[in-house]
């Protein structure tokens, strides 16, 4: 999988640390292989990992059994069943820009809802800058503010790049806002 990452991005790994976020729950949205649900666990955080796919968390299930402070759940984040206001953080590593333009509304608008008041939702997205024809959706810093700027207040973005299997490294963005 070109996203696969055995560690914790290194983007939200700089982020916690450089706001000194250490506890809270934390939701890994679009979860896959679980890798970053995992680093997060490890990390001391409350993790659900979800996802649309059952083959995806089934196995997350059965390779994460012993680890503590992680539960995966089938969700599709359009169509959410998960409780309103139970999230501190949220991370989307590779799920928002798979999404079809007319399903961005929807998730942002289940996104508010399930984090808490002053949640912060980290958001690594492809970047416009990224040459690369086919792949997820791609956006710039400009588009994810109109997006989302009538929801969530827009703590930082910047350019970046999306580690995994791919070489060069595809061009993302991170984004981070508040509820
Ligand atoms: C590019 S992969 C990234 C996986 C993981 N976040 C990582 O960084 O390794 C995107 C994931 O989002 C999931 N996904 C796509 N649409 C979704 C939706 N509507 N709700 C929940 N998960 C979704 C896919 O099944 C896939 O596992």
């Amino acid at each position: 999988m070109p996203w696969y990452n055995e560690n914790l991005d290194s983007d939200l790994e700089e982020e916690l640390d450089h706001r000194e976020i250490t506890t809270g729950k934390f939701l890994d949205l679009g979860t896959g292989p679980a890798t970053q649900a995992m680093w997060l666990a490890k990390r001391g955080f409350n993790v659900t990992g979800s996802d649309l796919s059952e083959a995806a968390i089934k196995r997350a299930r059965t390779v994460y059994a012993n680890e503590k402070n992680v539960n995966f759940v089938v969700d599709n984040i359009l169509n959410s069943n998960l409780k309103e206001n139970q999230f501190d953080y949220i991370f989307d590593r590779g799920c928002f820009h798979v999404l079809l333009p007319t399903d961005r509304q929807r998730y942002i608008i289940k996104i508010k809802q399930i984090l808490k008041d002053n949640g912060i939702l980290f958001l690594k997205c492809f970047s416009d800058k990224e040459p690369m024809q086919q792949g997820p959706y791609k956006f710039s810093q400009r588009a994810i503010r109109d997006l989302f700027s009538k929801y969530f207040w827009m703590d930082s973005i910047k350019e970046t790049v999306y580690q995994g299997t791919l070489d060069p490294l595809p061009k993302a963005l991170l984004a981070v806002m508040k509820k």
